[in-house]
């Protein structure tokens, strides 16, 4: 027996209750979930609890009409096909209905042959719209661990592909959050004599500078006040393995040159004791400072800096990355509410043009943060940008700001955070904390 597919579930909401009635028997038949709703609250009611494929709405009804409803979800939904049923001669609100969202209207009467053509072409329609799983979970996700398709992170993955197949150190750089730890973790675990090793992670601003040189390799019994008994330093503890250096920056200037030696010389001496000993580890180094500037500078040595360089490998910021950006909201979005027990939630077109367009200073953490926190406060099942920080709301595409004046830039803000208030001119004085004078002056 093939597995039960999983049907798609339809939203009918008309005032008359007949009709309601002979659509959701003739859907039924043909196997969809339905539900009926006679008015545009319950509808919405509906929407916000339960995930809902395709919905069919008449135009006519008392006190509110089909267009606010679809309004509604195209506001605050996504990844849902909309059908309007229209009467007789009544054109334009069918026009209408198709200029807020629908996809598709059917005048009454209709028959069930055509009911079912449409409600089959929506459907098709709105699977072609959603990001198929496949396009998150590609091959370098399950070979990585890592998420993206863009161009700047195809070549992370070359680079990657080729330090895994080497001993030669690492020297990844990119800002905070752009994955620098989870691609040190990929070419260490890949490796294929090392990754059964340690892989040993050192924060370098972490560690007093006074305590720096036997934290990492080690002291003898004696060698200083507080040193009551022989211990081992990162390097020997990472013997075989890896050991990853974070923020390299922030290394003290004279441990910089010990550093260097133990590098060249592949053996470390512990603290208080003069005998070397041969090491077999190999090192990652990362950070979010240009290495080269801070060497032009004089705050880092340029041997270390040449001997880290060896593999070089860029991640580019999370805002240069495109579509990735989706992908890995939807990914976080599925991995916390598999964690929370909660149904996958949709993402509204606000949510992702605010996804799309915001300058992410935090890069993928930020937004991981962001989609953890919305699913963890947020009892709807779909992510919307209400539930965003205002920042990112009221953000402007840099690209669009960069030839403005300070001046039309300003009228610019504030035109669109009048328009993304919906026209609520309250809200936006409070947002933007000027007086109505200034408002009207600017919107003129
Ligand atoms: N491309 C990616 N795909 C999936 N998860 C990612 C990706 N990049 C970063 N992350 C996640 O984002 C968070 C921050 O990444 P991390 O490697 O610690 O960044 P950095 O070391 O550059 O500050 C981690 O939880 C990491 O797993
Ligand atoms: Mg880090």
């Amino acid at each position: 027996m093939p597995d039960p597919v999983e049907k798609e579930a339809i939203l009918i909401v008309d005032d008359n209750i007949i009709t309601c009635e002979v659509i959701q028997r003739n859907l039924k038949m043909s196997g969809y979930q339905v539900f009926a709703t006679h008015s545009v609250p319950d509808a919405i009611q509906v929407l916000k609890h339960r995930k809902v494929d395709l919905l069919i709405t008449d135009y006519k009804m008392p006190k509110h009409t089909g267009l606010e409803l679809i309004r509604y979800v195209c506001d605050h939904l996504k990844d849902i096909g909309v059908i309007m049923l229209t009467g007789y001669g009544s054109i334009n609100s069918a026009v209408a209905a198709m200029k807020e969202g629908a996809d598709e209207y059917i005048t009454k009467p209709f028959t069930d042959q055509e009911l079912l053509d449409t409600v089959q072409r929506t459907l098709q329609k709105q699977k072609e719209k959603k990001i198929d799983p496949a396009a998150i979970y590609t091959d370098t996700w399950s070979r990585f661990g890592i998420i993206g398709q863009s161009k700047s992170m195809l070549k992370v993955y070359s680079k990657i592909e080729k330090a895994c197949k080497s001993d030669a150190i690492v020297l990844i750089t990119g800002e905070n959050g752009t994955g620098k730890e989870l691609v040190a973790r990929a070419i260490h675990y890949h490796h294929k004599a090392r990754s059964v090793y340690p892989f040993i992670p050192i924060n370098c601003p972490g560690i007093p500078a006074t305590l720096f040189e036997s934290e990492l390799f080690g002291h003898v019994k004696g060698a200083f006040t507080g040193a009551v008994q022989h211990r081992k330093g990162f390097f020997q503890a990472a013997e075989k393995g890896c050991l990853f250096l974070d923020e390299i920056s922030e290394l003290p200037f004279e441990l910089q040159a010990k550093l260097l030696r133990v590098l060249q010389e592949k053996e470390v001496a512990r603290v208080g004791e003069t005998k070397l000993k041969k090491i077999d580890v190999r090192v990652i180094a990362a950070t979010n400072k240009n290495l080269e500037d801070l060497v032009k500078k004089g705050l880092f040595r340029q041997d270390l800096f040449f001997r880290l360089n060896v593999i070089n490998i860029e991640i580019p910021p999370l805002r240069g990355r495109g579509d990735d950006i989706l992908l890995l909201a939807r990914h976080f979005a599925l991995k916390y509410a598999k964690e929370l027990g909660k149904e996958e939630p949709a993402f509204t077109d606000k949510a992702v043009n605010a996804l799309k367009t915001y300058f992410w200073p935090g890069n993928v953490r930020e937004l991981e943060n962001l989609i953890h926190r919305n699913l963890i406060m947020n009892d709807t099942n779909f992510i919307d940008s209400v539930n965003f920080p205002d920042i990112m709301k009221f953000n402007v595409p840099c690209d669009q700001c960069l030839n403005l004046s300070l001046e039309d830039m300003s009228k610019k803000y504030v035109r669109d955070v009048v328009e993304q208030t919906g026209g609520n001119k309250a809200k936006a004085l409070e947002i933007l904390k000027i007086d109505r004078k200034t408002l009207l002056k600017k919107l003129k």
